[in-house]
């Protein structure tokens, strides 16, 4: 079966810092692989090397094919890039951003003036087209930033966090716009760093971490590995802790964590909320916080490291003197 991307053994080196340690995926064609990892993970840099603007060290990956270091010219007619910080022209408007790289990629005035108008439509940004885009709010310049990867019609689209920074309407939005691509059979690789807009839009999942993938499966594969929900109680009285921590270990096997107050665990059915419930009124003890929700990615990332994503070095400088030391 022939991948839209496909990478083995990538090494990227930045002096003692390795940005990618080995990382191999795939993209089966028309799916999207969501590569999950928190700051300073390798993300950027993979996507970096498979859309030919970086060359790794070591190690080979073709998309649609062809090779990105050998056959870059042809990877580059394939695919679109929408980066993680906004590339669009500020001074000028919506239209005439999608315009020009209409021109550029040798498409004739006619043929750019109405790529751009269907793109502007499909992006609800029609009657901002012809504003210049400093005046746009930061979803209206992920999105006209997305418009613009896709001005010659990608097979390979790759969104490094397309998300990252805006308000839940507008991410709902623009998951709805990637859901489309999809339907029209685009193969996408989307970086994030939260969980649940992999498990929104991603058929699989690779986990970064420390530029190695650490885990792969479908979202409910890896949600396995932490219980798919995670509990929360938090007593009115705090010397009722011990208790609470009783009652959760029995009804669900399995001793919670106690930090800040609260009793947390994951829970791989939901069924055990009630019987908490029942168990804890029995004993009388009044719940100020009870709550069921998904896991996050730093709960994913602890069950599948031992760590918090939040240890990680977020500086170069960290990253740099912590070396390669295994954690
Ligand atoms: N040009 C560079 N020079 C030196 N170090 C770099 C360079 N680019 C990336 N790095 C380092 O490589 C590692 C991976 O960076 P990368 O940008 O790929 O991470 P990321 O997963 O995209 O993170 P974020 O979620 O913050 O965007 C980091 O430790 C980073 O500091
Ligand atoms: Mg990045």
């Amino acid at each position: 079966m022939q991948h839209a991307i496909r990478a083995e053994g990538l090494v990227k080196r930045y002096g003692e810092t390795r940005a990618l340690d080995g990382v191999d995926l795939v993209v089966p064609q028309g799916r999207l692989l969501g590569v999950l990892g928190p700051n300073g993970a390798g993300k950027t840099t993979a996507v970096r090397i498979l859309a030919t603007l970086l060359r790794p060290d070591e190690g080979r990956a073709t998309v649609g094919g062809f090779d990105v270091v050998r056959q870059a010219h042809q990877v580059r007619s394939l695919i679109g890039l929408t980066g993680q910080y906004a590339a669009v022209d500020e001074m000028l408007t919506g239209v005439e951003n999608l315009v020009m790289i209409g021109r550029l990629l040798g498409m004739s005035r006619s043929d750019s003036r109405r790529r751009a108008a269907e793109l502007l439509e499909r992006f609800a940004l029609s009657d901002a087209g012809g504003r210049a885009t400093k005046t746009y709010s930061g979803g209206m310049r992920r999105r006209l930033d997305l418009a613009a990867s896709l001005v010659g019609r990608p097979q390979v689209l790759f969104l490094d966090e397309p998300t990252t920074g805006l308000d839940p309407r507008s991410r709902t939005e623009l998951w709805s716009v990637v859901r489309g691509l999809m339907a029209d059979g685009v193969s996408v690789l989307l970086t994030t760093q939260y969980l649940e807009e992999a498990d929104q839009l991603a058929d699989d999942i690779v986990v970064f971490d420390h530029g190695r993938v650490i885990a792969s499966g479908t979202s409910d594969e890896l949600k396995a590995t932490t219980g798919a929900q995670v509990l929360e109680v938090r007593p009115l009285r705090p010397t009722d802790l011990d208790l609470v921590s009783q009652v959760v270990a029995d009804v669900i096997g399995e001793a919670p964590d106690l930090t800040g107050g609260r009793a947390t665990a994951s829970v791989h059915d939901p069924a055990v909320v009630p019987a908490i419930v029942r168990r804890l009124d029995d004993l009388g003890v009044v719940a100020t916080e009870l709550a069921l929700r998904k896991s996050s990615l730093d709960e994913v990332f602890l069950a599948l490291t031992g760590h918090r994503a939040e240890d990680e070095p977020v500086t170069e400088k960290a990253a740099t003197a912590k070396e390669e030391v295994p954690a």
